[in-house]
């Protein structure tokens, strides 16, 4: 197999880049993941150590991973070998590219499933099924859904064959107009929902979960979950911020650019909190209920509140736009990297891609129609997965995405060469030296820290 250098293309503006680097950041993670991963991890204390990662960890890595991929403009797993050669240093680092371009694939095989889940509930909301119904009915119209895998399976593949079609499209044609519309239509409904949500629900008792920390209630698997996550909501190490990276033009800055779509990634995951806690608690649900959380609790808002048709037709039809947005840049590395090296059109490698990924995907669906091959009884680096979804999901968010995070800090603080680094990122010299300072041992030692806590090599 040879390495030819294809000319991908570039994003046609900063904005262009923040907007599908947002696109990307901005999606299931922040609306379905991370109100029930702090449902499940105590609230609080939860937001806390979440919120100090993105800021201590996520940012500083994700200006890193940008770097490498505009400085190397190919493939993930090819920009890293281009940035080791230029360095003096082992190939091999590659590795850090291919990781990525792996847990993108890995998380897009479950991403599609719960993708899918909203594509359907637009077609709910719009039959009117929520209209007055009660939290039981609500919550059957989820779980029935989840015993059907013919109607899992159609909607997932819909996923799948669109983000393939989009990403075949190329990188201005398909990418930029997806990202664009929904992006800001979300937040809207988001804050419309929020209120709804303040006036009619249990606003001080959501306030309280989130923002009141109480530490007895975190464990230290809790934190690792808060770490993963901070990589998942801003789509690192996973190929995605290497690739769109690799598409930036040189005069647009790195550092401003990531800071603004980490910004808006927390800024709507904490509203998506803020939409959904105050009904759960306003209706007797559970805070820790898990996957179905979303699911079951905006539908019995839009139930019962004025125009919830139009609304949760709405606000489903942006859930998928961003869930599409995020998924485009899931795949896009594994595609630039079929386009590289099997010399496939861009229409081809992306069909091809997701083809593959149709199979692995069934995994998940079968582990939520609860089928018994689906189902695993055994601890797996630290944690007891039960199904295929929780063994895929704990692999990557806690697993090969800080991993992937702390490889990428040392490739870019201790192997390439300081004035490379400072060349790419063009900041003041104060805020270099924090960020660089970050990157060189913070990060390394939170995450190592809290990763062998979780292994069991260390215990505090
Ligand atoms: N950041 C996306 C979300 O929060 C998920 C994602 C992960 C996207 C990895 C791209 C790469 O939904």
């Amino acid at each position: 197999m040879s390495t030819t250098h294809v000319d991908h293309g570039q994003w046609s503006s900063r904005l262009a880049f923040i907007l599908a680097a947002t696109g990307a950041a901005v999606g299931l993670g922040n609306i379905w993941k991370f109100p029930y991963i702090m449902g499940e991890n105590g609230g609080g204390a939860f937001v806390i150590v979440y919120l100090l990662c993105i800021l201590g960890i996520g940012i500083p890595v994700m200006i890193a991973e940008t770097l490498i991929g505009r400085r190397g403009r190919q493939s993930p797993g090819n920009s890293v070998k281009a940035l080791a050669i230029e360095a003096g240093a082992n190939t091999k680092w590659s590795v850090v590219g291919w990781a990525g371009l792996v847990s993108g694939f890995l998380i897009l095989s479950f991403y599609a499933v719960i993708a899918g889940w909203a594509i359907s509930y637009v077609f709910q909301a719009g039959a009117g099924n929520f209209n007055n119904a009660t939290p039981a009915q609500v919550e059957t119209i989820f779980t029935t859904l989840l015993s059907e895998p013919s109607t899992l399976i159609f909607w997932s593949t819909i996923v799948l064959l669109g983000t393939g079609l989009i990403v075949g499209l190329g990188v201005k044609h398909g990418l930029e107009k997806a990202v664009s519309y929904a992006m800001p239509a979300m937040l809207v409904l988001l804050l419309i929902i929020a209120g709804y949500a303040a006036m009619n629900g249990d606003f001080g008792k959501a306030l309280h979960f989130m923002f009141y920390p109480d530490f007895s209630k975190l464990t230290y698997s809790g934190v690792l979950i808060a770490l993963g996550h901070a990589f998942f909501t801003l789509s690192l190490a996973s190929g995605a911020m290497m690739i769109y990276g690799a598409y930036l033009p040189t005069s647009t800055s790195i550092s401003k650019s990531v800071l603004a779509i980490a910004f808006a990634d927390t800024l709507i995951a904490l509203i998506a909190g803020l939409a959904i806690f105050p009904i759960v608690f306003g209706n007797g649900l559970e805070a820790s209920q898990g996957p179905g959380l979303v699911f079951v609790s905006l539908p019995i808002a839009f139930g019962q509140m004025w125009g919830g048709t139009f609304f949760g037709t709405l606000f489903f039809i942006m859930l998928s736009f961003a869930a599409f947005t995020s998924s485009i840049a899931m795949i896009e590395s594994a595609v630039a990297w079929v386009v590289e090296h099997l010399g496939l059109s861009r229409m081809k490698a992306a069909l091809s891609t997701v083809s593959i990924l149709w199979f692995i995907s069934m995994l998940t669906v079968f582990s939520f129609t609860g089928a018994e091959w689906a189902k695993l009884d055994f601890v797996f680096i630290g944690k007891h997965v039960t199904n295929y979804f929780e063994l895929v999901d704990h692999l990557t968010s806690d697993v090969l995405l800080p991993l992937g995070g702390l490889a990428t800090a040392i490739f870019v603080a201790w192997v390439m060469k300081k004035p490379a680094v400072k060349e790419e990122v063009d900041m003041y010299e104060t805020t270099f030296s924090i960020w660089y300072f970050t990157l060189r041992w913070l990060t390394p030692f939170a995450v190592s820290f809290v990763f062998l806590n979780l292994v069991g090599v260390i215990s505090f």
